[in-house]
């Protein structure tokens, strides 16, 4: 082959498109981690694409953000459905109409059934107000602050049967000082959520992050029980914030 033949050859050449990654996000309310995601995606650093995002909730104001963004926002409320099976029967139904790679819970608040976690094992993901596997269940904040603990912060797990129980991807730490309220903490955990979803959705979407038979591995390497952890002061230097001695 002549030179000439060769770069005709190449220009002629389209590479294909590999498809995106597709992810569906199932929220409840406000959506400010569906926000950080939808933000992700339009820097490239999601790693793929928002195809939908479902609520339970037709008042959840993360509907209008999905809207905003271009992305199908779908509502399914829950109490039209006789009992959880027949709500959850429906919900798979739905998201597998957007044959998606990767579920995202971004604040769903329902107790999902043993069918809806199996049908999407390893491909479910949750992010929660803890640093897991402590303070599983809800107002973690109030908790922690009533049993005076310093140490508070947010996990992404995979989801299991048990509630807030799947081995954990990573977490963000943030430590507590006397006098700290709920009101007071609220806006450092959502800034640690709003960081840490987004790289572990990438990750799992750039199939780096896999759930093997013994746990979440990263790059093939078994995490350990507590993930990928950011300390606080890491996670107070990504995210601009005083860090106090
Ligand atoms: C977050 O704090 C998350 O940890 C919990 O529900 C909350 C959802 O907040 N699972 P938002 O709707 O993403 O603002």
């Amino acid at each position: 082959m002549s030179d000439e033949q060769s770069t005709d050859t190449l220009n002629d050449f389209t590479a294909e498109q590999a498809d995106a990654r597709r992810i569906v996000v199932l929220i409840s309310g406000n959506g400010s981690n569906l926000q950080a995601l939808i933000d992700a995606q339009s820097y490239g650093e999601l790693g793929g694409e928002i195809v939908a995002v479902i609520s339970n909730k037709a008042d959840a104001y993360g509907l209008q953000r999905a809207r905003d963004a271009g992305i199908d926002a779908v509502v399914l409320p829950h109490h039209e459905y006789e009992n959880r099976e027949a709500f959850d029967g429906a919900l798979i139904k739905v998201i597998e109409r957007h044959e998606p790679d990767l579920v995202v819970l971004a604040g769903f608040m329902r107790i999902l059934t043993p069918m809806f976690v199996h049908r999407f094992h390893g491909r479910l993901l949750n992010i929660h107000p803890s640093l897991l596997p402590d303070y599983q269940g809800l107002n973690t904040h109030a908790r922690v602050l009533a049993d005076g603990c310093t140490a508070h912060g947010v996990s992404v797990h995979f989801v299991t049967e048990e509630l807030d129980g799947g081995p954990v991807v990573m977490q963000a730490c943030l430590k507590l000082c006397e006098g700290d309220t709920e009101e007071s903490i609220i806006e450092r955990i959502h800034a640690r959520e709003h960081l840490i979803y987004p790289i572990a959705v990438r990750w799992f979407l750039e199939g780096r992050l896999q759930l093997g038979p013994k746990g979440p591995t990263l790059d093939g390497m078994l995490l350990p029980a507590q993930g990928m952890r950011l300390s606080h002061e890491d996670a107070a230097e990504e995210l601009d914030e005083e860090i106090d001695d």
